[in-house]
């Protein structure tokens, strides 16, 4: 961390998120700013490092592809609620000052104002704070990194010490083309002095453009100090603008959170074949092995080891449960009925499936190619080979036998199947609901079940055996 600043801002942050542009690279429809890393849209990542920011106001500006854009973040953005989200269109996108000129009714005076890409997804807060800071509310700070190939990037041209101007890759002169130092796209710059600078931008450069970047001349013009401050991690401030980018600070971002889990204590069979897509809560002592997907809102507690190959999904698996591999968990919406809990000391696996709505005690065994689906598994519980649990309630100690399954669907509804403490159901039956097989009962092997049994009950359906001594088989002669 660097030193305390002597100043500190007071002025409120306001967020400028540039999304406008087009994103031709990426060949997809879906628009740029809208692609997915770590299971959040890029933009997303952008609006929740700005809430990190409490800041006042997130003002995304939108062009291509507006609708969807705006669309998706109304309805995605968890962390909104802290702040005044709004949205901008800039038509057509005639350069970044363009841009940034669209906002300015939108933009309070007494704010400084943050201005990010939505392309630009993994700058840490901390880092803006350093910038916010080095802006002490009244200066105009650009955040900067020096490239050893800097082409196509806006030059940061100084005298001395001192930053003069911003020049574009292809205005810049000869000499300046040398220069290493660039411009990330961020800066912090006090609203005020925005809004006068913006007015007088115009687009007599190499790209008939109006160039955000213009208004460090203005700012030196004016006398206002501007402020570099320059970071080492690329990372930070790389952009996306073609799918081998995606995938780049996809793995980046992958390795961020795989340092954070092993500085926690988690251990990682391999930190390159982890991808967290969504969070994930970790107790002491839990191990992770290679090529596990993990999403939505997961939490391991204390001594779980997941095996290799696992997906999982919206649940929270209680301390010491065993995720064999090929495990597949998909819980619905986490705090809704649909999402999964897996108790302590369960053993789930290899090849089980748990379903929305899946809720296991402790102790509970599920074993290869079992799903589970809306049910309910006492303590102890046992469903160890091929077999369906969909819409039941499980008790206590219950063994439920290979093959079985509850046919919970009629065609129109689902019905609940009931099973109490300490049954035994054994291989291959069909338990037709709704039916409840009463505690301590056994449902023999084969048997198609239709009717509730009492407790402590043997219940058979299936034709009786028929045994017809010296048997000849037919034969062709
Ligand atoms: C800009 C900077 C350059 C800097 C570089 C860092 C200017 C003039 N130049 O370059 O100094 O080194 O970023 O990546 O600002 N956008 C709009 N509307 C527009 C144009 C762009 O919303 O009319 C958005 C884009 O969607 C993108 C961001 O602004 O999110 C930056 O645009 P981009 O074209 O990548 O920036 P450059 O002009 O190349
Ligand atoms: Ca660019």
């Amino acid at each position: 961390m660097n030193a305390t600043p002597d100043i500190f801002s007071t002025a409120p942050i306001d967020v400028l998120i540039m999304a406008a542009g087009k994103g031709t690279r990426m060949k997809s429809k879906l628009p740029k700013v809208l692609h997915q890393l770590g299971g959040r849209a890029l933009l997303q990542h952008v609006v929740d490092t700005a809430a990190l920011l409490n800041a006042r106001q997130v003002t995304v500006i939108t062009g291509h592809g507006a609708t969807e854009v705006e669309a998706a973040l109304a309805v995605n953005t968890g962390a909104a609620g802290q702040f005044d989200l709004n949205f901008v269109r800039q038509e057509p996108q005639l350069g970044t000052g363009h841009a940034v000129q669209q906002a300015v009714p939108v933009l309070r005076d007494d704010g400084l104002v943050v201005v990010l890409s939505g392309d630009v997804p993994l700058t840490q807060a901390a880092t803006l704070q350093q910038l916010i800071d080095a802006s002490a509310g009244k200066q105009l700070a650009l955040l900067t990194i020096d490239f050893a190939d800097p082409t196509g990037y806006g030059r940061i041209v100084r005298e001395g010490a001192a930053v003069k101007a911003i020049v574009e890759q292809k205005d810049a002169s000869p000499a300046q083309r040398q220069i290493t130092e660039v411009y990330s796209g961020i800066m912090a710059v006090p609203a005020l002095q925005l809004k006068k600078w913006l007015a007088r931008l115009d687009n007599q450069n190499a790209q008939g453009e109006y160039y955000l970047t213009d208004i460090v001349k203005f700012a030196v013009a004016d006398g206002v100090p501007v402020v570099a401050h320059k970071i080492l991690d690329p990372v930070q401030v790389a952009g996306v603008n073609s799918p081998v980018q995606l995938a780049e600070l996809e793995r980046a971002y992958q390795k961020r959170i795989a340092l954070q889990l092993m500085e926690q204590g988690v251990r990682l069979a391999d930190p390159a074949r982890l991808d967290v897509r969504g969070s994930l809560s970790c107790a002491t002592d839990v191990s992770i092995d290679v090529n596990c997907v993990f999403e939505g809102q997961v939490s391991l507690g204390e001594g779980v080891k997941i095996g290799p190959n696992c997906c999982i999904k919206n649940v929270s698996i209680a301390a010491g449960a065993v995720i064999h591999p090929f495990t597949h968990i998909e819980g619905g919406a986490p705090g809704s009925k649909d999402a999964i809990e897996v108790g302590a000391g369960s053993l789930i696996g290899p090849f089980a499936r748990l379903r929305p709505g899946a809720r296991l005690g402790a102790e509970v065994h599920i074993g290869n190619f079992v799903e589970v689906k809306n049910s309910t598994l006492a303590k102890g519980a046992k469903a160890n080979h091929l077999a369906y649990l969909g819409d039941a309630t499980v008790g206590e100690r219950v063994n439920y036998g290979a093959g079985s399954i509850t046919a919970n669907y009629d065609g129109a509804f689902k019905h609940r199947t009931v099973i109490e403490a300490d049954v035994h159901i054994g291989s291959n039956c069909v338990l037709i609901a709704p039916v409840t097989i009463g505690a301590g009962g056994t449902v023999g092997g084969g048997s198609t079940i239709t009717k509730d049994t009492a407790p402590l009950t043997l219940a058979v359906a299936r034709g009786r055996q028929v045994s017809i001594a010296n048997w000849k088989r037919p034969s062709k002669k």
